[in-house]
């Protein structure tokens, strides 16, 4: 575990295609870019007096990497997973050798959408989850987390 006497880091995790977002399916996804998003969220954590770095790859392995350097650095992560929510193994391993709070988010409800996304590799490693509140569930994963660390 990261020293808790100095200031509180999270990593937020992106996954694939979510760099489109703004352009990608805006009726589902909405208008907001993932630039704007992740300044949202840094600005939030300054507020909130909390560290807060954010990722994203379209490449699973990447994805992978980027958590096991979380071990130990960071205090909590809030992570999409976008499409590999459905099918990660692989990135559900490398969560759960992760001793820190995690928050799963995704912009739509995926339980109201296609069978195949109703199922999530990580659902039951995550302390909780937050689904169809569109761009502004990070801010609200961000500040659960925050009350967590
Ligand atoms: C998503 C839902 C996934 O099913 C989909 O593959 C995504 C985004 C969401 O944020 O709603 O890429 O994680």
């Amino acid at each position: 575990m990261p020293d808790k006497s100095h200031q509180k880091r999270i990593l937020v995790i992106h996954g694939p295609n979510l760099n489109m977002l703004g352009k990608r399916e805006p009726d589902i996804y909405g208008h907001e870019s993932l630039v704007e998003i992740d300044a949202r969220l840094k600005e939030k954590g300054k507020k909130l007096a909390i560290e807060v770095e954010t990722f994203q790859s379209n490449h699973e392995g990447a994805l992978v990497d980027k958590i096991q350097q979380a071990a130990g650095i960071v205090h909590g992560m809030v992570i999409n997973p976008a499409a590999y929510t459905h099918t990660s193994v692989a990135i559900r391993d490398a969560l759960a050798m992760l001793d820190i709070p995690i928050i799963e988010i995704h912009l739509s409800n995926i339980n109201q959408r296609e069978s195949f996304r109703h199922t999530s590799m990580i659902a039951d490693l995550v302390a909780a989850r937050i689904a169809g509140f569109g761009s502004n569930g990070y801010m609200l994963a961000l500040e659960g987390l925050a009350k967590m660390i």
